[in-house]
């Protein structure tokens, strides 16, 4: 068995919100490689997205391994460190603990990890993403796994015909339940269909009994009980021989569909998919971003990566988000740009309600009538 484990932190920006400065990426790198000649790590390798830092690595540890996820841990103390020393934006801004304990959750960083025996060839697919949240992968989660209109897979091959199991959280009652689809498709949909709250956090193969998905699923405004910035998410999605093709996991993001992100987390706005050259979000710190990287892994070794949007068959999706990104701006403060109120990450709400309390009065039945339209 080997482990994949994508973790992810903030650890400072540059500028602003919108990247990670080289430097920042020397260093994880530097880490990375050291702890392959330990023997920790079978494998690393060090990707941003927006002003997010990825450590994608292969070891022997299993998921929630307190080695490893003490490992990103030291790394991202010591890009805090060194984002700090730069005056970088927002340094060790996801690091809301000063000790580490065990692992990570609830602890700020981000992580995706899939355990599995490796198959003769393994093609699996790492996607980052910045400026939105968890919630974010439901809608390509479920083209991959559940939409025969995606994913032809479903209906002509025989290994995927039977359907998938997901596994959804529910984000505000830390509560789970597995749904069996197609059976319960519709049931899903429902839940699903609410990404702020429920989250696909992994998907299994009904025929294979293998899991094929894994997603981060750590709000970290909900774990810090405050503002701290979205938690940008990543997700694992192995593909080929009875699951969906590398071709149909990346069919969902021909579309720009819209996501909870961007501006001050607090903005809905389409979801682009980019080659990592372009992960920088920069126009109303958005649009929202998303990178796909493809790994063949073979004895725990990433070859690779390919960078998968870097190809113009995605360039449709990049227009439509630019184009969907001009009409909801012209919304301004409105919704449905602007996030429904209790979904807001800034939270002016709470003191403006202080503050007007004693201006509200109730609405009586007998409305004054203007002047000058009476009619006796
Ligand atoms: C969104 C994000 C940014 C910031 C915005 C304001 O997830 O990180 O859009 O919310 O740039 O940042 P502050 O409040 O730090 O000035
Ligand atoms: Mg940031
Ligand atoms: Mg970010």
């Amino acid at each position: 068995m080997i482990t994949l484990s994508i973790i992810k932190a903030d650890t400072g920006g540059f500028v602003g919100h919108s990247a990670v400065h080289p430097r920042l990426m020397a260093e994880a790198r530097r880490e990375i490689e050291r702890a392959k000649s330990s023997g920790l790590l079978i494998d690393g390798h060090v990707e941003s997205c927006g002003d997010d830092i990825s450590l994608i690595m292969t070891h022997a540890y299993g998921q929630e391994a307190g080695l490893i996820h003490s490992f990103a841990w030291d790394t991202f103390q010591a890009t805090t460190h060194l984002a700090k020393e730069l005056g970088l934006y927002g340094a060790g801004q996801d690091l809301l603990s000063d000790a580490f304990s065990g692992n990570l959750r609830g602890m700020g960083p981000g992580y995706a990890e899939l355990e599995f025996e490796e198959r003769p060839s393994e093609p699996v697919l790492c996607f980052l993403a910045d400026k939105t949240e968890p919630g974010a992968w439901n809608l390509p989660l479920y083209k991959m796994f559940a939409d025969p209109s995606n994913t032809a897979g479903l209906v002509i091959d025989e290994k995927m015909h039977a359907g998938f199991a997901f596994e959804v959280y529910d984000l505000y009652e830390d509560r789970r339940i597995v749904f069996d689809c197609p059976a319960e498709l519709y049931d899903m949909l429902m839940y699903i269909g609410a990404p702020a709250r429920y989250v696909i956090h992994s998907v299994r193969s009904k025929t294979l009994g293998m899991t094929a998905a894994a997603t981060s699923t750590q709000r970290l405004s909900l774990i810090a009980g405050k503002y701290v910035g979205k938690d940008d998410p990543v997700m694992i999605v192995r593909c080929q021989s009875g699951l969906p093709a590398v071709g149909e996991a990346l069919e969902p993001f021909s579309f720009a569909y819209s996501v909870a992100g961007c501006m001050r987390g607090s903005h809905h706005a389409p979801f682009m998919p980019v080659a990592t050259g372009q992960a920088h979000p920069s126009r109303f710190d958005g649009p929202p971003r998303v990178v796909a990287l493809g790994f063949q892994i073979k004895d725990g070794r990433l070859i690779g990566p390919r960078d998968m949007f870097d190809d113009p068959a995605f360039d449709g999706a990049r227009r439509q988000a630019t184009e969907v990104m001009d009409y909801l701006r012209r919304h301004g403060p409105f919704e449905p740009h602007r996030l429904p109120l209790e979904d807001l990450e800034y939270t002016t709400m709470t003191s403006l309600t202080a503050r007007l309390a004693h201006r509200w009065t109730p609405i009586t039945t007998e409305v004054a009538t203007p002047v000058g339209s009476r009619t006796e």
